[in-house]
């Protein structure tokens, strides 16, 4: 067996956790998602989520890891000196398989949109941008293709290691993202009636809260932040002693928000400027940017044709860097479990993954029916890990480190002896010993309608 690698620089650590949280979750989803559930309501919903819950949550995981230094289900065995909590990490591994599944799909859609940018654009009135993609989404092959392309590009990056493969790739696409995403925020804002986008995402509409919101936000909270996948306990066992897990989890909350609400202003003004309608669910923003493109930087062509190459470029790489911290989990899973290759056991999960993917593909619109409770297999397989099983992993590791795990182990991971996080350590203590788990079971009684 090969021994675990090592993050090479603190800041590789940082922009690698970093990358795994900012991806589709944030570009794709959080508009989407703010799109049908009100706008600016949900996004302060979401905000109280991601402070109250995610941050703790993250650090929770950060601190398993890096505890154990080995595989999500070891760490919580090692921790809990009993196999049963082995389940928890296990169930972590699965969840991010079923994501990976259905994200290479989603990943495979900007994959077809950066090839059609490099070959000229998507060119059109609105109604063609939106047909074009339905056209495309419902494809039975071109889908289903780029989607497993996507995987297995997953795979190659995978395989090369984790010090190699991730952290040289997140170290400069991130800070390029940003800055992009910056520049297509003044595009899409400067459009006509951009206005009644931004006051979307500002002003809160709470009538059209309902009680399906504190669920969507919370799913989206731990999507965004890749928690409760066991993806931050296998990334935090390659940190070493020197990091500090508080400041770490602050800055990659920060930035993870921060990119979701810019892409937000990116999509909402435009699509108010277009006439798309903001709850148009997962197809919003590949019906939403061509426009952009085509309008924004209309009268200059080599500008929008840079800026959608760009864009659409980054967009993967983004998705990428979420995807390779997917297979890493289940691959260090497979592989030390195992005692297979590492190579053998990336093989296994890109195998799975790429199954669900193919069903995800066909179910949106090529083979009629494919799904359950009325939604499609992308749309269950989405809810499934965001509404129930991310949350309930969490819930239970809040639970796990706040009252099962000896206090000292906590402390000592969690204060390194830094003064700062000495003196936070009783809020946080309380915050995962009640907090978290309270209003998590409470948005659970909440969903299932008996309170
Ligand atoms: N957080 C990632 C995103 O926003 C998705 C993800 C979920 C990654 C779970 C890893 C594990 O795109």
């Amino acid at each position: 067996m090969e021994t675990r690698g090592n993050f090479g620089s603190k800041l590789g650590i940082i922009l690698a956790t970093a990358g795994s949280a900012v991806g589709l979750g944030n570009i794709w989803r959080f508009p989407y998602m703010t799109g049908q559930n009100g706008g600016a309501a949900f996004i302060l919903i979401y905000l109280v989520c991601i402070i109250l819950l995610g941050l703790p949550g993250m650090l929770s995981e950060f601190i398993i890891g890096r505890h154990s230094a080995s595989n999500a289900a070891r760490a919580y065995t090692n921790l809990g000196k009993h196999k049963a909590w082995g389940a928890l990490g296990l169930m972590g591994i699965i969840t991010s398989m079923i994501i990976l599944g259905f994200y290479s799909v989603v990943a495979g859609w900007c994959l077809q949109y950066l090839y059609a940018s490099i070959i000229g654009g998507v060119h059109g009135d609105p109604e063609y941008v939106k047909n074009y993609f339905q056209t495309f989404a419902s494809d039975p092959i071109r889908p289903v293709l780029w989607a497993l392309g996507f995987i297995l590009l997953t795979h190659m990056v995978v395989v090369r290691g984790v010090r190699n493969g991730i952290e040289k790739a997140s170290k400069i696409l991130m800070p390029l993202l940003f800055i992009l995403l910056v520049i297509i925020v003044i595009a899409s804002c400067s459009l006509p009636g951009a206005i009644k986008g931004v006051e979307f995402l500002l002003k809160p509409d709470f009538s059209k809260v309902d009680e399906n919101v504190l669920l969507e936000a919370l799913g989206q909270a731990f999507f965004s932040l890749s928690m409760g996948t066991a993806c931050l306990c296998t990334y935090a066992s390659y940190f070493n002693r020197q990091t500090n897990l508080l400041k770490s989890a602050t800055q990659i909350v920060t930035i993870d928000t921060l990119i979701a609400v810019l892409a937000g202003l990116m999509i909402f003004p435009a699509a108010f400027s277009v006439g798309v309608q903001p709850d148009s669910g997962p197809s919003l923003i590949f019906i939403t940017l061509p426009n952009v493109f085509q309008q924004a930087f209309g009268n200059m062509p080599v500008v929008s044709y840079i800026i959608s190459v760009l864009f659409y470029g980054l967009l993967v790489l983004a998705a990428l860097t979420s995807t390779i911290s997917m297979h890493e989990i289940g691959t260090a899973f497979i592989y030390e479990e195992g005692k297979v290759s590492r190579a053998k056991g990336a093989w296994v999960e890109t195998i799975v993954c790429g199954i669900i993917a193919v069903f995800c593909s066909l179910s949106q619109g090529a083979v009629e029916g494919l799904g359950f409770f009325g939604k499609d297999f992308l749309s269950n397989c989405d809810n499934l890990t965001a509404q129930l099983l991310m949350p309930l992993s969490s819930f239970i590791t809040c639970l796990f480190l706040g009252w099962y795990v000896p206090k000292k182990i906590v402390r000592d991971e969690f204060t390194n002896w830094n003064t700062v996080s000495g003196k936070l350590f009783p809020i946080f203590l309380f915050t995962i010993r009640f907090i978290c788990p309270i209003c998590i079971f409470l948005i659970f009684l909440h969903q299932f309608g008996i309170i």
